[in-house]
């Protein structure tokens, strides 16, 4: 939304499809947007009711593109005018991962009252109680043409409107848009726009996060102490440019100073001015709020590929980098310091149980340093695949510490599974990349893990960045214990030298482009790890079968005599995890029984361990720098997320965004 500066048409398209392209990572089946036209119409007979600047609306099934090069061969045949300048306004897009409905033009965003679009909106979550509004809606005429649920936000707003005319009252679109919501149940964030309410744009959530980004402020420092005054608004340091986005990688370019919407706010931006007010369910009116601004510790760099060919490849480089900054400030000679979780130690060692809770990569990351979390507080530490905790409504008590992780702090399940430990009186513990996200706010104490913004929807170096930080989160656990101490100093020496074997780890990318090659044609791959390991086995089959395509199953290297034996012929190949560790012996005799097996193994091995790991048979070798047991997977996971990344080139899929995948699952 612009103000005070008149823009191209162009321009203001431009911003938003590169708004969409930087939250493409988040969903790419399909998308939209909604323009301003430049048709001033009066309310007539046949004409569309009560409106007055008519919205040109585009959607288009497949990725951002798509919908770009079709808007582009499509202006000619509307008639708009690039060149055309707009003092105000106000446009919305979307890019959707398929919920309800097949991805179609007609169930993408944004959703519509009906003809003449008078009310438009753009959605991120799932309203459950769609059916029943539906039925309701019908019975007042109104007629469906998607099968998403979000259809009937637009054409409740429309509802409420008209029966507000009817009435004749006036209305102002805030009321509108907090009457709608007043009947929704769900998740949502939402974004509406209305030719009704012209150079107007409201937005709302409960539950998915929004953001708001102010752009050409003049006086930045008196925003931040009044911000949601209009008057401060109007005057001087008046906002050139506004931003509603669900992620702030989408703002970026344009503004550091954003404000994080809360639930159950409704920030209006009327003709330059921003309203924020606080909405609650048992008051009749709204409250205006005062909200101080925040600015973004991100930079562009980040969000682009500099020289790589794909984010997940640039991510993976990354890792000697991401693993410094999630390390700094952590460290001190023979103990670690975590500011978000110092007033909770406490009760974490009192705690009768420590349990974690995550999805996919994040759920691995704590599988990976569960191991050492449990030798060092001597609490027993269980995992929880969040769907799994709430399909069997897992007892939680008062007396647990739950952790969650979750990369993006946005995904559905893990914070539905916190919202059940809360409720059960857990402490509820937060690791997170993202800051400011729902995680972050809702969870009584946490870590940031500081890995930078990932892009590509392969998790990598938020990964690393994960096990670290539990790691560090062990040691400050179990700092009270003088038994563990010199072990705990020993792997502080090993955090700190991390990043260098990480860079020498690294230096295996053209071995893993080679073990590519030689495995582009495979049906399936199978890795073997266990203890420290077992994690790094899921993980990295994890990342081969998400982005390569492939079919890869990681197992435990202890279960493999009771089932997966019975796989092992000539043909499959078979990744064996045998870094040195406690393991060590164990996944030897795992080899020579594979060997035996005529197995086709590819070992990966401490560097100068190749005779002791393959000596009855023949295999391929992957040998990486020998770190602390702890620390293994970290290095371990190197080679194979090169592997799945090589994988997917050789194959010809697609790296940042695979078939059907989306990097935050805001839904069930
Ligand atoms: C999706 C992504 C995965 C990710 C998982 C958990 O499935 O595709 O890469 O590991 O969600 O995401 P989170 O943001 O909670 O770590």
């Amino acid at each position: 939304l612009n103000y005070n500066v008149a823009r191209e048409r162009r321009y203001i398209m431009e911003v938003l499809f590169n708004g969409l392209r930087r939250l493409e990572y988040r969903g790419y089946d399909s998308s939209g947007i909604a323009i301003d036209n430049d048709l001033s119409f009066a309310a007539g007979e046949g004409e569309r009711p009560y409106a007055s600047a008519l919205p040109l609306v585009f959607r288009r099934e497949g990725k951002i593109e798509s919908l770009v090069r079709s808007v582009y061969s499509e202006v000619d045949a509307v008639g708009l005018d690039l060149e055309k300048s707009f003092m105000v306004h106000a446009g919305i897009a979307h890019t959707r991962w398929a919920t309800h409905g097949v991805p179609s033009p007609r169930n993408s965003h944004p959703q519509s009252s009906g003809s003449w679009d008078e009310f438009l909106v753009v959605h991120n979550g799932i309203i459950t109680n769609y059916e029943v509004l539906k039925e309701t809606l019908i019975r007042h005429g109104f007629t469906f043409e998607s099968d998403t649920d979000t259809e009937v936000i637009p054409k409740l707003a429309k509802f409420v409107f008209d029966q507000a005319r009817e009435g004749d009252q006036a209305v102002t679109f805030s009321q509108v848009v907090i009457e709608v919501i007043r009947q929704l149940e769900g998740a949502y964030a939402l974004i509406f726009k209305s030719s009704h309410y012209p150079n107007e744009l409201i937005a709302c959530r409960r539950g998915s996060t929004l953001i708001l980004g102010v752009k050409g402020l003049t006086n930045e420092k008196n925003y931040a102490a009044s911000f949601g005054d209009v008057k401060t608004l109007t005057a001087d340091g008046q906002p050139k440019e506004l931003f509603f986005s669900s992620d702030l990688c989408a703002i970026v370019e344009h503004t550091k100073n954003y404000l994080a919407i809360e639930d159950n706010e409704v920030v209006h931006l009327k003709d330059g001015s921003v309203s924020v007010l606080k909405f609650d369910y048992s008051k009749e009116k709204p409250a205006s709020v005062q909200r101080a601004l925040s600015v973004l510790e991100m930079e562009v760099e980040q969000i682009k590929k500099g020289n790589y060919d794909h984010f997940m490849q640039k991510e993976i480089h990354e890792q000697p980098h991401s693993l410094t900054t999630t390390m700094r400030g952590r460290l001190r000679d023979k103990s670690v310091v975590l500011g978000g979780l110092k007033d909770h130690l406490k009760t974490i060692r009192h705690s009768r149980r420590i349990i974690f809770v995550g999805c996919g990569t994040s759920y691995n990351a704590a599988l990976a340093a569960r191991p050492f979390l449990e030798e060092l507080s001597g609490i027993p530490v269980t995992m929880e695949l969040a769907s799994d905790l709430l399909d069997r409504k897992g007892p939680i008590y008062r007396e647990d510490t739950a952790v969650f992780v979750s990369q993006s702090g946005e995904t559905a399940d893990t914070l539905l599974a916190l919202e059940y430990a809360l409720s059960n009186g857990a402490l509820c513990v937060g690791i997170t990349n993202t800051v400011g996200s729902t995680l972050a706010r809702k969870t009584h104490c946490g870590v940031h893990i500081n890995a930078g913004c990932e892009i590509g929807v392969a998790s990598t170096k938020a990964y690393t960045s994960q096990i670290v930080v539990i790691t560090i989160m062990a040691l400050a656990i179990g700092a009270d214990s003088i038994s563990t101490q010199s072990r705990r100093e020993s792997i502080i020496n090993s955090l700190s030298d991390l990043p260098d074997k990480v860079r020498e780890v690294l230096r295996l990318d053209n071995e893993m482009k080679d073990l590519a090659e030689s495995l582009m044609q495979m049906q399936s791959l199978l890795v073997f790890g266990r203890g420290y390991n077992y994690a790094t086995a899921l993980e990295g089959a994890l990342k081969v079968k998400e982005v390569a395509l492939m079919h890869s199953e990681g197992m435990l290297a202890g279960e493999m005599k009771h089932g997966p034996l019975a796989l092992v012929d000539e043909t499959l190949p078979i990744i064996v995890i045998a870094t040195r560790d406690a393991c060590f012996s164990q996944q030897q005799s795992v080899i020579q029984q594979l060997h035996a097996r005529k197995g086709r193994l590819i070992v990966m091995c401490s560097s100068g361990d190749a005779a002791s790991v393959c000596s009855g048979g023949s295999c391929r070798l992957i040998e990486v720098p020998l770190v602390a047991d702890c620390l293994q997977p970290v290095i371990n996971i190197i080679p194979l997320q090169l592997l799945a990344y090589h994988l997917t080139v050789l194959r010809g899929y697609d790296v940042d965004q695979p078939r059907n995948l989306a990097k935050s699952v805001t839904t069930q």
